[in-house]
């Protein structure tokens, strides 16, 4: 078998450009962490003013957008702090994740300023005039309905863009944010030379050149033919003029994306060979850091956004998850769902209902009985993907229900619950929509095992939550910030593939001593009872025919 080991004194580092905030995790060459790091964006930059990283703008109905210098200079702060805790020199490759689907649009000249970056300067200094959009447009807009409506129309229908590009037109996806920006702000559209995602953005920063999308990440966009993995060109026709140039090259994930830029050599005194790997999405990247390579396994990951995902081996066109290419096998593919209501709507609820304590919140949830005594509801503090339903909250009291059948149940709404049960509505309503909509998606229900991550997953009552209403098994990794993590991965993983000159199976690096790096994972809570996780079923049907008239009257279909 081909030698496959990492050297031992070499570094890789992961970074994940988050809604929230940057953070860095640094492997060593046995896959063991040995530093990681956070800057949280509010705390850490009070004067862009955003609240949870981003602005809600007030004025347009659903614009969610985060200013692009404030991860620039976020990205020089990490570097500083990260440099009086680690020897530079010893990192043989970086890469990263970048929250999927938001842009930064780079004006005409920016490409000559990133190649000839002055080290005696940060990097906020020289790239302030860089962007001919100062504020991206991110994952949580929702502003661009009409756009999602227009591309779907001109490439032949909804399914038909899910066919050719792994998903129908959702507002967060790139297409259509371009095709608003084009559309609203023409002159910033032509002024602009390049646009990145957030993922190519930072590598560009990394490489000092316009680093390629990578084939992963270019599936969030609705641009991508994701079985040729090549731009379409109906779909670029249908979103903006001229966008094929604007948007370069694709690239596979493992691909390099340059040697390091000659400013952090001499700025942070990084090895010149250092290569950058492609970076990705932070959900591709999570499948990576999770190990998630078992048909059958399902990824929860519970972040700014809650996230369901596994791999398939085919492209089955839907209109309601997601599918990307495997961003660490070379032909597979990764088919996810995506709730924008994850962890604000979770300390909404905390704050208003739990004293603002995630004891108290944990206490409401062990002390209320499974199936919440027959009530359901629905919390949407963002305009959610699934159900595409607006911000409110729903409350329903089904009468009759003993979980045995639904025979004679009927349902009325109410204005509000006594606060525990508020708990236990809201998180067994996040995990039945996330059964319900996993098993229509076609994701293994239930699955052989889940894997949680993201923040929530450091929540006991919640894990337990999830192995009652799932019906398996659920394990956790030792650090809940896997984006990063995988990151870390990858770069170690695209430093191999660019050393054995091709692909190498991910698997390999760690095959047999998985248990003794960090990416391996343990039970946190068992399966629940089985008769219970056949009433939640019944629970989750009754649930879904309301969701389903709700999105009659309320959403956008
Ligand atoms: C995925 C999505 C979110 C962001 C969060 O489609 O929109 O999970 O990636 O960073």
């Amino acid at each position: 078998m081909a030698d496959t080991s990492l050297p031992q004194d070499a570094l890789f580092l992961g970074f994940d450009s988050s809604t929230q905030s940057l953070k860095a995790t640094v492997l060593d060459g046995t896959l063991n962490i040995v530093h990681s790091e956070i800057l949280h964006f509010d705390s850490e930059f009070p004067h862009y003013k955003t609240k949870d990283g981003v602005f809600r703008d007030p004025s347009i109905d659903g614009r969610i957008v985060s200013p692009t210098l404030m991860w620039v200079e976020a990205f020089d702060l990490m570097l500083q702090r990260l440099s009086g805790k680690l020897d530079f020199g010893k990192i043989a490759a970086v890469s990263g994740s970048g929250q999927q689907h938001g842009s930064v649009y780079w004006k005409a000249g920016s490409g000559l300023k990133l190649s000839a970056l002055d080290p005696k300067k940060g990097l906020l200094d020289q790239l302030g005039d860089a962007f001919s959009i100062k504020e991206s447009p991110i994952w949580m807009d929702s502003s661009t309905t009409e756009q999602c409506k227009a591309i779907e129309k001109a490439v032949g229908g909804a399914l038909e863009l899910s066919r050719i590009t792994g998903s129908r037109a959702h507002e967060r996806y790139t297409g259509p944010q371009i095709r608003r920006i084009f559309e609203t702000q023409p002159q910033a559209y032509h002024d602009t030379e390049r646009i990145s995602l957030v993922s190519s953005f930072a590598a560009s920063l990394l490489v000092g050149a316009y680093a390629c999308i990578d084939e992963t990440d270019g599936a969030g966009m609705n641009l991508m033919d994701i079985k040729q993995r090549a731009w379409s060109k109906i779909a670029l026709e249908a979103t903006a003029p001229g966008l094929e140039e604007k948007l370069g090259k694709l690239a596979p994930a493992h691909a390099i994306a340059g040697p390091i830029a000659p400013y952090f050599v001499e700025r942070f005194h990084f090895n010149k060979n250092c290569l950058v790997v492609q970076w990705s999405g932070d959900n591709p990247n999570s499948l990576a850091g999770l190990t998630l390579n078992t048909p059958g396994d399902l990824a929860v990951s519970l972040g700014t956004s809650d996230t369901v995902f596994g791999i398939a081996s085919e492209h089955h066109p839907s209109l309601v998850g997601h599918v990307f290419p495997n961003p660490v096998d070379n032909k597979g593919y990764m088919v996810m769902l995506c709730y924008k209501n994850g962890s604000l709507t979770r300390e909404d609820v905390r704050d208003q209902c739990a004293d603002k304590s995630w004891e108290v919140f944990n206490k409401y949830l062990q002390q209320t009985p499974p199936l919440n005594g027959g009530k359901i509801g629905f919390y949407y503090k963002d305009y959610e993907v699934l159900p595409p339903l607006p911000v409110g909250i729903h409350r329903y009291v089904l009468e009759n229900f003993t979980g045995d059948n639904l025979d004679g149940t009927s349902e009325h709404e109410v204005k509000e619950f006594d606060p525990p049960s508020e708990v236990r509505a809201l998180v067994e309503g996040q995990f039945l929509s996330k059964r319900g909509h996993a098993e229509k998606f076609g994701l293994p229900v239930p699955p052989k095992r889940i894997i949680a991550t993201g923040g929530a997953s450091a929540n006991q009552s919640i894990l337990n939550s999830i192995a009652a209403i799932f019906g398996c098994n659920v394990y956790t990794v030792q650090r809940p910030d896997s984006a990063s993590l995988g990151a870390a991965l990858r770069a170690a993983h695209g430093w191999l593939c660019h050393k054995k000159g091709s692909f190498v199976p991910i698997s390999s690096m760690y095959m047999d001593k998985l248990e003794k790096t960090s990416l391996s994972c343990k039970l946190a809570a068992p399966a629940g009872d089985q008769e219970l996780v056949a009433k939640y079923g019944l629970f989750m049907k009754k649930r879904l025919e309301i969701e389903n008239r709700l999105v009659e009257k309320l959403g956008r279909l």
